[in-house]
């Protein structure tokens, strides 16, 4: 229904801003592969990657739960970290998040892709 829909803005690497009409509970991850943005998720989802790497706009930073400590750790292996980054698969969308934006960064790290997966520290 109309009142689920949550609007979200992807800035891909190039600046280019790309609306995006999403519902609660959607996942900020699987939301782009389905508009084929950008944004990649190696490990499906399963925090052994960092490569869902994204910068949560700072008006809705506060809004995103907690990360959890295995997001923590993943994220210290992203490049070009930021206070305002996430991974974009542990994003659910809620009301609260409508207009939510969130940038890619220049480029992400695969580890898991290499066979690298890092061991928490
Ligand atoms: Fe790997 Fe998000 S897709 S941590």
């Amino acid at each position: 229904s109309e009142d689920e829909v949550v609007n979200i803005t992807y800035i891909d690497r190039n600046g280019v801003r790309k609306p995006v009409r999403g519902k609660v509970g959607d996942n900020l991850m699987y939301l782009a592969h389905r508009y084929d943005i950008e944004l990649e998720g190696a490990c499906e989802a399963s925090l052994a990657c960092s490569t869902c790497h994204v910068y949560v706009h700072n008006n809705y930073f506060d809004k995103l739960q907690q990360p959890e400590e295995e997001e923590e750790d993943m994220l210290d292996m992203a490049v070009f970290l930021k206070e305002n980054s996430r991974l974009g698969c542990q994003i659910v969308l809620s009301k609260e998040l409508e207009g939510l934006e969130v940038t890619l960064p220049q480029a992400t790290r695969n580890f898991y892709v290499d066979g690298h997966v890092p061991q928490p520290h």
